[in-house]
């Protein structure tokens, strides 16, 4: 065993867990915070994308010690109160996911993407969210979305 400490979504939380537990478990299952999610056993999908110390990471493919002391952020995270983030908006208004299964991961991607870059074109937005499976759509309304959120993470 060995205890974890972070600030996850901006509080400080602490738990003892098996040595090898992964990041996305301590999420999920320790933490209940179940938007994050797990699409695959191969590192492929990006279903499971959160952001230590702001950057975007596959969090199965992190250990759970290996976040010690970082701040992470989850989908659960991201909104102001009740207002949706800009990015999860933009989903929500250019019909960008179907099932949702992605979502979370597409979503913490793409505003990672946009802060590197505020204006991304249609073809940064594909390679920038290359790590991120959707088993759903053709990917054309995710792209539409990801520019029109950053769009409105730009106003
Ligand atoms: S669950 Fe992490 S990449 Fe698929
Ligand atoms: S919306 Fe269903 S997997 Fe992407």
């Amino acid at each position: 065993m060995t205890t974890v400490s972070l600030t996850l979504n901006g509080k400080p939380v602490s738990a003892d867990v098996p040595d090898n537990t992964l990041l996305v478990n301590f999420i999920r299952e320790t933490m209940s915070l179940t938007g994050t999610h797990v699409g695959c056993d191969t590192s492929q999908c990006g279903a499971c994308v959160v952001h230590v110390d702001g950057e975007s990471v596959k969090s199965c493919t992190m250990l759970a010690a290996a976040a010690e002391g970082a701040n992470v952020t989850t989908i659960e995270g991201i909104a102001n109160g009740d207002g949706l983030h800009p990015m999860q908006q933009a989903f929500h208004e250019n019909h960008g996911l179907q099932c949702g299964f992605c979502t979370p991961g597409m979503v913490m991607s793409a505003i990672e993407l946009v802060k590197n870059k505020p204006n991304p074109s249609e073809a940064e937005v594909r390679e920038g969210l290359e790590g991120n499976i959707c088993r759903c759509t053709g990917y054309h309304n995710i792209v539409k979305s990801v520019q029109a959120g950053a769009k409105m993470m730009g106003e």
